[in-house]
């Protein structure tokens, strides 16, 4: 090649470089720390995760912190040594992140959260939530109670499966489901504990509160499907008959929950929608491109009846 010719060659390698975006330059490194893998809904979040990591050629180092607070900041804390671009997470709990977002900040590192929002009073300490909004699922399935009530007489009483202590969907589902309720002085719930949204423990929550009350309930209403279905056996187990004599309320819609209305055994699953994959990594492109990204962005989410489950079932991604 002649001198002239390899300085041509030079010149064009250069001018297609920088028409080229900072983030298609280099691979993006992005930090993922998982809540766990609790449940059917977690298990196709974190697929959704890595899928679209995959696709989208981004290094995705991801961290299953099974459950545990400490383990996410342990995570966290990796994630600023090893320098990654962004570092995005599903806070387990609501409160206690302030100290290793600060440090992220420090370390110039923008941070994500996906499904679940933090409580904090310094709010740069992250760049954006994206997931859902759940103290409107907790308004759904009251509204759905409330119509439901108008055929029911007497008393109602409910029992509650609460998520995980401390998370923002325990918290948010709860307040949002009572919001509405209140419309309605018949409707009580009688007992209210959590499941921590895995199926054992939806199970065993469920049967102590059928040998408390026995035939006193007439609803249950579960933060997640895990629990639901767990609570389900128990029922079962007890000699009931799940919607017949107790009327099943749960959260997530996830394929198990449409097994479950399609066989009769739940009346109403409210849609929480796991496959966050695409959306964060579109957001993550963003901030590597220096562009501007919402503070908020929501998923969009249904309500899916047992007369509905058998049409809709092919549909469901998860
Ligand atoms: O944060 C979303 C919740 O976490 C889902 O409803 C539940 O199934 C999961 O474990």
């Amino acid at each position: 090649m002649t001198h002239r010719r390899s300085i041509l060659l030079s010149a064009m390698v250069l001018a297609v470089m920088s028409a080229t975006p900072a983030w298609a330059q280099k691979k993006i490194v992005v930090g993922f720390a998982q809540v766990g893998a609790e449940s059917e809904w977690r298990t196709a979040n974190t697929n959704s995760i890595k899928e679209t990591a995959a696709k989208e050629g981004i290094e995705l180092k991801f961290a299953d912190a099974q459950q545990k607070q400490e383990n996410q900041i342990k995570a966290i804390r990796s994630f600023i040594a090893q320098k990654v671009d962004v570092i995005a997470f599903a806070p387990v709990v609501n409160t206690g992140w302030d100290t290793v977002l600060k440090e992220a900040k420090a370390a110039k590192i923008p941070v994500i959260l996906t499904d679940r929002s933090v409580e904090t009073k310094d709010e740069s300490l992250y760049l954006s939530f994206l997931g859902s909004d759940f103290m409107e699922e907790g308004r759904k399935a009251g509204r759905w109670l409330l119509e439901k009530a108008k055929t029911m007489k007497g008393e109602i009483n409910v029992v509650e499966l609460q998520g995980t202590v401390g998370s923002a969907p325990a918290i948010e589902r709860k307040k949002g489901f009572e919001e509405i309720i209140k419309a309605n002085p018949n409707i009580k719930i009688i007992r209210s504990q959590t499941g921590d949204f895995t199926r054992a423990k939806g199970k065993e929550v469920m049967e102590a509160f059928l040998k408390a009350e026995g035939k006193k309930i007439n609803v249950l209403y579960a933060h997640n499907d895990d629990m639901a279905i767990g609570a389900i056996q128990a029922i079962e187990e007890a000699g009931m008959k799940p919607v017949k004599d107790i009327t099943i309320i749960s959260v997530d819609a996830v394929k198990g929950a449409f097994e479950a209305m399609m066989a009769g055994k739940m009346d109403v699953s409210v849609e929480c929608n796991p496959l966050l994959g695409p959306q964060l990594f579109a957001a993550v492109k963003d901030v590597v491109a220096g562009k501007t990204i919402p503070r908020r962005i929501v998923t969009q989410e249904g309500v899916y009846t047992m007369d509905m489950a058998a049409k809709e079932f092919p549909n469901r991604k998860y």
